[in-house]
């Protein structure tokens, strides 16, 4: 039974005028190895290996050309680049104007430096630790191939002085690399105050949320080239049909089944957690499912590299 203040939240909602505030509009999913990067700089995508890696993707840069955000929020992991031992934050929002491009041992890749929006940056900070959750947050950083690849898969080769990347990208960390992480459910559920704190922000702006990553993949150990169509599959399956359910499972289950680097993929529950078939009001007002999300591209393909290469387009309707 919602509550008469559940009620008057989710009137408000609806009342208010969808020009006024920023509002997401899509999400996007897409593996990042970072070998797909090298492909691509070192002029190797119409290669036998790597041409239907990058067949899975045409659809998906014409489909950003006609639907270009104002802002991306890209979720993703930094590989122990900005961050290391030293220091490990669970969840880092990049609150910078700009943001380099990391060398990640072969010197920097050849793409355009990422230009930042530290107003909405900082409002969805704000927000977002008044909803209790801890993040930090980061002035300066260097962005590796977690960021970048996904960049570069969407939006195809660009030259790093004289191109630009689409619109301005909002860094979000998710240590997915040092134990302990977080579960499935708390990135679960940061996507839906990631999703609120989208929605307060008063101003007309088209926002799409990324989760990159993923999918199964083990890079060392004794079972390292590990992949497991099947998982991946049922998973993805779950993940668009039932995102409440897919975010129970537990971070054990994506170890055994999906290699310990498959873990990566509970970043791809936050930005499913702003989509707004699973807005919590929505679910109190007994509405939930009534407005689905449209699935506009769904890609798999095994192996890029060590990985299983996963991509989604979903739209809100
Ligand atoms: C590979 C995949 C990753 O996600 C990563 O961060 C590094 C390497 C790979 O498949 O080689
Ligand atoms: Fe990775």
């Amino acid at each position: 039974m919602p509550s008469p203040s559940t009620n008057r939240k989710v009137r408000a909602r609806a009342l208010r005028k969808p020009e006024t505030m920023a509002r997401i509009t899509a999400s996007v999913y897409t593996s990042h190895v970072p070998a797909i990067g090298a492909a691509l700089d070192l002029g190797k995508s119409a290669e036998p290996y790597w041409q239907p890696v990058f067949a899975g993707y045409e659809f998906s840069k014409q489909w950003l050309k006609a639907n270009r955000p104002d802002i991306i929020f890209l979720v993703y992991n930094d590989h122990a680049t900005a961050f290391s031992l030293d220091m490990i934050p669970t969840f880092a929002i990049g609150t910078a104007a700009e943001f380099a491009v990391a060398d990640e041992g072969f010197g920097q890749r050849p793409v355009p430096k990422v230009m930042g929006h530290p107003e909405l940056a900082s409002h969805i900070a704000h927000s977002v630790i008044q909803q209790d959750f801890d993040l930090t947050i980061v002035n300066r950083m260097a962005v590796d191939h977690g960021l970048t690849v996904p960049l570069s898969l969407m939006c195809g080769a660009l030259d790093p002085v004289k191109d630009a990347w689409p619109c301005p990208v909002i860094p979000f960390a998710v240590n997915v690399v040092q134990y302990p992480v977080p579960s499935g459910q708390r990135c679960f559920a940061l996507g839906q105050a990631i999703r609120r704190a989208v929605e307060s922000y008063d101003t007309d702006l088209k926002v799409q949320i990324w989760g990159t990553g993923g999918m199964s993949h083990q890079l060392q150990g004794a079972r390292a080239g590990l992949i497991n169509r099947a998982w991946d599959n049922a998973w993805l399956d779950q993940m668009i049909a039932d995102p409440q359910a897919c975010a129970a499972t537990p971070h054990i289950d994506y170890v055994r089944e999906a290699g310990s680097e498959g873990i990566e993929l509970v970043m791809w529950l936050i930005a499913r957690g702003a989509m707004s078939d699973v807005n919590p009001d929505a679910i109190n007002s007994g509405a939930a499912h009534a407005h689905s999300v449209g699935v506009r591209h769904r890609f798999y393909h095994v192996p890029a590299s060590n990985t299983a290469v996963g991509h989604l387009i979903l739209e809100n309707p």
